[in-house]
């Protein structure tokens, strides 16, 4: 009998979990639906999706984070990320409907802002670039689709509907509607338009080690000419005596 009570208690518990959450989390179950063709069942969405759990344990650490409470929304905050693989700051602030698919490796700063209906994939860093204080991640505005690997970094503003590109690493600010890609992050496009004369031929980006080799190389050369001319003129001196 105490099996069954037990039994009972626990299926209680789940029901109301499932419940809850998709009462308040149907903003991002519905984007997982609509942005991830793989999403087939509601059950397969709310068990193993990485990404939504992620969001439901931040979603707690922020609400303990405003209430005051210390060092808990931390621990909840890396707990989560030894199960999801996905890094949320309690002090984020995050709009609805963010989708981060996948998930391993995505990190979210401290003061980054997320607007609505935010789309991450797995491997994407919202980061500061270790030299600001104060509000050092981006903001991404409304309908932003962040491309798996590409790392924003700094107090950059991100406009809405802005595509970033796989593995780009975007340092600077981006318009609403424009696409960006590479390394560092250049605007490849603008209002549905191509920008002319950008070069994403990244197997002729500069060098600068190499740059520097070849500059010390020069340096070096041209030190040893001044002392073999240096040697000439002496040894010509003292042929002279
Ligand atoms: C950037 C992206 C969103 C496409 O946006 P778009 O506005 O449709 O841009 P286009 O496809 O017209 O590409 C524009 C230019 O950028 C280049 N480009 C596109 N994606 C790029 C990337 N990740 N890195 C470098 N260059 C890229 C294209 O080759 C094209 O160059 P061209 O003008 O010289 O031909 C898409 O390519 C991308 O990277 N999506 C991320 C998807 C992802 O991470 N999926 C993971 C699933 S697990």
């Amino acid at each position: 009998m105490p099996f069954l009570m037990f039994i009972l208690f626990v299926l209680i518990v789940v029901l109301v979990y499932f419940v809850f959450v998709s009462l308040v989390f149907r903003g991002e179950i519905k984007a997982t639906f609509d942005r991830d063709p793989a999403a087939t069942s509601f059950l397969e969405v709310l068990l193993t999706y990485a990404g939504l759990h992620a969001i439901i344990a931040y979603r707690i650490t922020h609400k303990l984070r405003e209430i005051k409470i210390p060092f808990f929304p931390r621990l909840i905050s890396q707990l989560a990320k030894w199960f999801t693989g996905i890094e949320i700051h309690p002090g984020a602030s995050i709009g609805q409907g963010l989708f981060i698919d996948h998930g391993m490796g995505v990190v979210i700063g401290e003061t980054s802002i997320i607007g609505e209906n935010v789309t991450l994939f797995q491997g994407v860093t919202l980061g500061g670039t270790g030299k600001e204080r104060g509000k050092r991640h981006p903001t991404l505005g409304n309908n932003v689709v962040v491309g798996a690997g590409a790392k924003i970094l700094g107090n950059v503003k991100i406009g809405d509907n802005v595509q970033i590109g796989a593995n780009a690493v975007v340092i600077k600010d981006a318009p609403p509607n424009s696409t960006v890609v590479g390394v560092p992050g250049k605007i490849v496009k603008k209002e549905g338009k191509k920008i002319s004369g950008v070069s994403l031929d990244h197997t002729s980006l500069p060098d600068p080690i190499t740059q520097r080799l070849d500059r010390l190389q020069k340096e070096i050369d041209h030190i040893e000419a001044e002392i073999k001319d240096h040697h000439d003129k002496k040894r010509q001196e003292n042929e002279n005596i």
